[in-house]
């Protein structure tokens, strides 16, 4: 195994030997390409590998998905396909090699077939053009037509050609995250035309839903305050929201919020998997009101839920808060005020207010309340004489609310209090 390949583990390198034989086989070209390239050459773990094919890609995806007995996923619209090996723990994307033209700028491109350089001249950044063959004559020949090695050598991130952030805006966010998270910097003059394409409102003219796509993945970077402070350095928040400024005081809330983010993940992995992007988008919407945030919401096309809890949060006012500093000592009533929230959006909440009565009653909330569900069913009221009606769910509150206050525990206990519950009723 020739060169960076060599970096990868034994059953990753067979894998693409075995690629570049299925490739050779069909007579076609097969190269890794892209963000698997970038991070090969800066020894940062990747394990989805994207793999450019000089020939017929899908024929090719159906080959190597076909060596593992299972089968790739078509991506119609892209004309390109994934195969899942769940077992290697990888994700590899494939493509035909293609040339793309912009016929309008920051409108999606056209695209036709094309060679490997066509391929790579389309691509955002010198670091993510680059790529390195895998077919066995020529196996682990790195090729970087433009200076791609040399700028991941000076950290430094640039664009193919002038036009870049016109053609496509949404590099103008990729560019800052590759930047942040690899702690590069832009050379001057994609700097410079990058703050050109911002001053002419390019973002803006993109079609929302690739922005909100970009902006994710932004805030889902390992701690997204530096992004975001160079967002405000180089773009500003107007592209999410006319007239958004993002002010000391916001980034002291997204710095609290990544301390709670920490702390949940510590105290509670077992719990599902917090969106952490959405705790640091909602902390960025702060500053507006619920109107303008629900604006955002539609201009984006968030998924259902998504927008369910960003919009949760702007419902949270003075009267939310004052109550749940007053009802510290209530279980039932910390129950019902927190339980219908996020954790998102409880934990944003923690970071934003510091009241030790508030502290203390989520601490106690996600300790011990969290979830909390009684063992007795509908049946069991039934089989004790109760008729179906709207005194079961009475019956049901009143036998959580004593869950939640400590005065049951079992389901025994609790069928003991419905049988009082119920010969008081009658
Ligand atoms: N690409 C591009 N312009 C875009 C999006 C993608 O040129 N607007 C190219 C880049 O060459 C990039 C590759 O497509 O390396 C794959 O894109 P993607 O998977 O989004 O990025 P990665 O570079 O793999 O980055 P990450 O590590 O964040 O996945």
């Amino acid at each position: 195994m020739k060169g960076y390949l060599k970096k990868l583990p034994k059953e990753v390198q067979d894998l693409i030997l075995l690629a570049g034989d299925i490739a050779s086989i069909n007579n076609m070209r097969a190269y890794l390409v892209g963000g698997c390239v970038r991070d090969l050459l800066l020894k940062v773990e990747n394990l989805d590998l994207d793999i450019v094919i000089e020939g017929n890609g899908i024929k090719f995806a159906e080959e190597l998905a076909g060596a593992f007995n299972t089968k790739p996923i078509r991506h119609r619209r892209f004309g390109t396909a994934t195969v899942d090996l769940l077992s290697h723990r990888l994700k590899i994307d494939i493509a035909t090699a293609r040339k793309e033209f912009y016929p309008e700028p920051a409108h999606l491109p056209v695209v036709e077939n094309g060679s490997l350089k066509d391929d790579l001249k389309r691509r955002d950044f010198t670091i993510n053009a680059m790529a390195i063959n895998i077919n066995r004559d020529g196996f682990g020949k790195l090729l970087d037509l433009f200076g791609g090695e040399e700028d991941l050598n000076n950290r430094k991130i640039r664009v193919l050609h002038d036009l870049s952030f016109i053609d496509d805006p949404t590099r103008i966010l990729r560019g800052i995250r590759f930047e942040q998270r690899y702690n590069f910097r832009f050379e001057p003059k994609t700097k410079k035309l990058l703050k050109g394409a911002v001053a002419l409102r390019m973002l803006e003219r993109v079609e929302p839903q690739r922005i909100r796509d970009d902006l994710i993945l932004l805030l889902k970077e390992n701690y997204p305050l530096k992004e975001i402070r160079r967002l405000k350095e180089l773009v500003g928040f107007a592209f999410i929201s006319p007239g958004l400024s993002v002010s000391d005081k916001i980034f002291r809330l997204i710095k609290f919020a990544e301390k709670q983010i920490n702390w949940f993940k510590k105290n509670y992995p077992d719990r599902r998997m917090l969106d952490t992007w959405a705790i640091y988008f909602m902390a960025l919407m702060d500053p507006l009101n619920s109107n303008a945030v629900r604006k955002v919401c539609r201009k984006f096309v968030f998924r259902k839920g998504e927008d369910k809890r960003i919009l949760g949060y702007k419902k949270i006012g003075r009267k939310f808060i004052s109550n749940l500093k007053r009802i510290k000592n209530k279980p039932p009533d910390i129950f019902s005020i927190l339980e219908p929230l996020s954790y998102e959006v409880i934990l944003l909440v923690k970071a934003k207010y510091k009241y030790r009565g508030i502290q203390k009653t989520i601490e106690d909330f996600l300790e011990i309340y969290n979830g909390m569900k009684i063992c007795s069913k509908g049946d069991d009221l039934r089989r004790l004489g109760l008729t179906p009606g709207p005194s079961y769910q009475e019956i049901f509150t009143k036998v959580l609310n004593a869950k939640l206050n400590g005065a049951v525990k079992t389901k025994e206990e609790e069928l003991e209090l419905i049988k009082k519950l119920i010969r008081k009723w009658s």
